[in-house]
């Protein structure tokens, strides 16, 4: 009994630990997938994000912006022509790793 609940909470901190690193640090990994998935934005916004055109640059966003911006997208919550049907398509984590790919180096 004592050694069932003794492991019990072990491995809940364990799940603790690995969920707070996983959610604050972005790995290589996130963001090799975010310029990955930046190929579907780069075409309309511009390589990098920095657009030569009449369509918004996203390149200067900070990362709350951006989160903000997509997640309002996504729920129809945002005026938009074309980026309510674009963002509904990526995932809540896609739209993290797309944040990590267009906001590096920009405040958090
Ligand atoms: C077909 C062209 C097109 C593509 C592809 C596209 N966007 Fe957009 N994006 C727009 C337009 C146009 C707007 C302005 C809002 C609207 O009319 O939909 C916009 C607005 C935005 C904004 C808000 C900018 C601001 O200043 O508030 C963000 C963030 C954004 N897009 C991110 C993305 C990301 C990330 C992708 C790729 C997953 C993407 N967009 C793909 C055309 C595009």
């Amino acid at each position: 009994m004592k050694l069932q609940r003794t492991l019990m909470s072990l491995s809940l901190c364990l799940f603790t630990v690995v969920t707070v690193t996983v959610t604050a640090t972005a790995t290589a990994a996130d963001t090799a997938r975010g310029e990955a998935l930046a190929d579907g934005c780069t075409s309309c916004h511009g390589v990098l994000g920095a657009s030569q055109g009449h369509i918004p640059s996203i390149n200067q966003m900070s990362r709350v912006q951006f989160i903000t911006a997509l997640n309002e997208y996504r729920e129809q919550k945002r005026t938009a022509t074309i980026m309510n049907r674009i963002a509904r398509t990526y995932t809540p984590e896609e739209i993290e790793q797309l944040a990590d790919y267009f906001t590096q180096g920009l405040a958090p």
